[in-house]
């Protein structure tokens, strides 16, 4: 402890901290220093090997697209017009260089000329180059390459000709694609690197990694759709864009940029195809959308994409733009209420049905409570009815559903929260209630006891494993909010490091309840984990078709979610099965 600046924590911190070390290293360091050596993970040599395989094809991906983005780089200054283009549109050398813009020559092998083996699978895989089949044009390259590229080379060319190319980095700021823009008005205007090992544009967001400073400082993170959005708002003030990469925005982007500020404004432009982006825009924001949060929407005038706008009316005006922005709960009745007329009853009761699988997608709290008079109000109703409206429809078809099994499922008010629309928009909400005081521990309990135990297995769960784990109810879900943070800031930890950083938080005493609960040399392996993602699983299943039965309202999409959900669990049964921890 500090006394002078407050500064405190224990060894393993005071390297972090003072000498930059990672976890890892800093542990390595104490490590050596007290003559012990650093016990190595324990895992069977098919999971070893097949973590090392995935390890380096993704570095090797990620070396090549360095070397890439490096040699575009260093040819931009290189190319007059190229840099004239940029200058026409506003940029200074300061903010080229902090997005790493680049410039791809035009010619059909310049890589060829950077890789000593243009033949490298690899450059194929990173979606740097083409492979041109015998019989006939790739396909998705609008210029195909002349014939007589063919031959020798078999018909491999640079899939990014004469474009600026915009380096599109990973959080930890290795470069993982590009976009590319031809410098006139020709078609495509942009082209995107694929999806890759290291790629995935419903995950990444153009910018992220420049901004991550500026989110920070102005609390606030803004969303736009474009490449040149990006880099325009930074060179006018507001370092704090990102943009969707091409695709709409997804819970997954809305996720990724919550663990980096609290505030999040889309804006749009202000034409059909913004109005649509920004109704994704608000399913995707609505699980996320907690108490503690801030989502807004910007809509500008039609003939406006935020570039054009900063620089035509000046920050100033973006500024006041940005506070002026609708928040989530009027976007939602607006949204709902966007093909309707209000002005009839019928309108007004098809707006209801419109925004019920809205509001149900929110997270239960304040926000959640107040829209409904909000909504009751809009449809000229008393909150009360609408209440009871929403009720009653549940119930009556809970009166109608009378399958056997059902029976502890039926619940009264919050019967209402049925899945939204979109993968991670469902209600995931698992029933925690210990039957009785022998009970053995809750899946949701044991699953973060054997991530607190096992921090690293938490990279080793896919997308839809961390989203349901994140769902949870209880003290749960904010746990594993906790925990991915401190993965993303330090690395895998132990569960003596994480029990130091818990201090403080609200649920310390239930978290250290759950790993204080099992022996500290039972043996747990990563299949444990899995077995109890399959309960997890099975019983978010259960509980998401009690909920559509309980609705009364049942959509395709709802009805297609299920389907995942069951996708989902038969791949966990095949964990399950033969494992050490038996199915209730
Ligand atoms: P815009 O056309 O609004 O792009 O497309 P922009 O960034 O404002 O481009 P400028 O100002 O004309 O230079 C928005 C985003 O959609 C994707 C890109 O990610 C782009 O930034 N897009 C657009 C493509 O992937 N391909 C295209 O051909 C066009
Ligand atoms: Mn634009």
């Amino acid at each position: 402890y500090c006394f002078g600046c407050g500064a405190s924590g224990d060894a393993i911190r005071f390297l972090t901290e003072q000498l930059g070390l990672s976890f890892v290293e800093a542990v390595r360091d104490l490590a050596q220093g007290a003559g012990l050596a650093v016990p190595e993970e324990q895992v069977s040599d098919d999971e070893r090997q097949r973590r090392d395989t995935l390890r380096n094809r993704r570095q090797s991906l990620s070396a090549v697209l360095e070397k890439s983005a490096a040699f575009y780089r260093e040819t931009l200054p290189k190319h007059r017009q190229a840099v004239a283009y940029l200058k026409q549109r506003g940029l200074s050398d300061d903010v080229a260089a902090r997005f790493g813009l680049g410039f791809a020559p035009a010619g059909w092998r310049t890589l060829a000329g950077v890789f000593a083996h243009y033949d490298d699978p690899l450059l194929d895989e990173a979606g740097l180059v083409r492979q041109r089949d015998a019989e006939g044009p790739s396909g998705d390259d609008p210029a195909d390459p002349p014939r007589k590229l063919e031959g020798a080379d078999r018909g491999r060319y640079d899939w990014f000709r004469e474009r600026i190319m915009f380096p599109i980095r990973s959080t930890d700021g290795s470069v993982i694609g590009f976009g590319g823009r031809v410098l006139d008005d020709s078609k495509p205007k942009y082209m995107n690197s694929p999806e890759t090992p290291v790629f995935s544009k419903g995950r990444e967001l153009y910018g992220l990694f420049e901004a991550r400073q500026a989110l920070r400082d102005k609390g606030c993170a803004l969303v736009v759709e474009g490449y040149m959005d990006v880099v325009a708002l930074a060179q006018s003030g507001f370092a704090n864009a990102v943009a969707t990469l091409g695709t709409a925005c997804t819970a997954e982007h809305v996720q990724k940029l919550f663990r980096f500020t609290d505030t999040v404004v889309f804006a749009f432009d202000g034409d059909a195809a913004g109005r649509r982006a920004a109704g994704r825009a608000l399913e995707a924001s609505l699980p996320h959308a907690t108490d503690l949060r801030s989502v807004r929407f910007l809509f500008l005038p039609p003939e406006h994409d935020p570039d054009t706008f900063v620089r035509t009316e000046g920050a100033a005006a973006f500024k006041a733009a940005i506070q002026a922005a609708v928040p989530l709960s009027r976007q939602l009745v607006e949204h709902a209420a966007a093909d309707v007329d209000l002005s009839t009853a019928e309108g007004r009761a098809r707006m209801l049905a419109q925004a019920r699988p809205l509001w149900q997608a929110l997270p239960d709290g304040a926000l959640r409570r107040q829209l409904l008079p909000t909504l009751a109000k809009a449809a000229q109703l008393e909150p009360a009815d609408l209440v009871s409206l929403w009720r009653d429809t549940a119930a009556a078809a809970m009166g109608r559903a009378t399958s056997a099994g059902r029976a502890g499922a039926a619940q009264p008010a919050s019967g209402l929260q049925v899945p939204g629309r979109s993968k991670a928009g469902l209600a995931i909400a698992v029933p925690l209630r210990r039957a009785g005081r022998r009970a053995p521990a809750a899946p949701a309990d044991v699953a973060l006891r054997l991530l607190l135990r096992h921090s690293d297995w938490w990279e080793r769960l896919d997308a839809d494993d961390q989203q349901l784990l994140h769902g949870l109810v209880g003290s749960h879900g904010p746990v594993v909010a906790w925990l991915e943070r401190q993965l993303d800031e330090h690395g895998a930890m132990t569960w003596a490091a994480l029990e130091a950083a818990i201090a403080g938080q609200p649920w310390q005493d239930e978290a250290k309840g759950w790993v204080d609960a099992a022996d500290p040399d039972e043996q747990q392996s990563f299949d444990d984990l899995r077995c109890v993602l399959h309960r997890l699983w099975r019983a978010h299943l259960s509980e998401t078709v009690n909920q559509l039965i309980a609705s009364g309202a049942v959509h395709r999409e709802q009805l297609d979610a299920v389907a995942a959900l069951n996708r989902r669990i038969r791949f966990h049964s095949e964990a399950e099965r033969g494992l050490a921890v038996p199915p209730p």
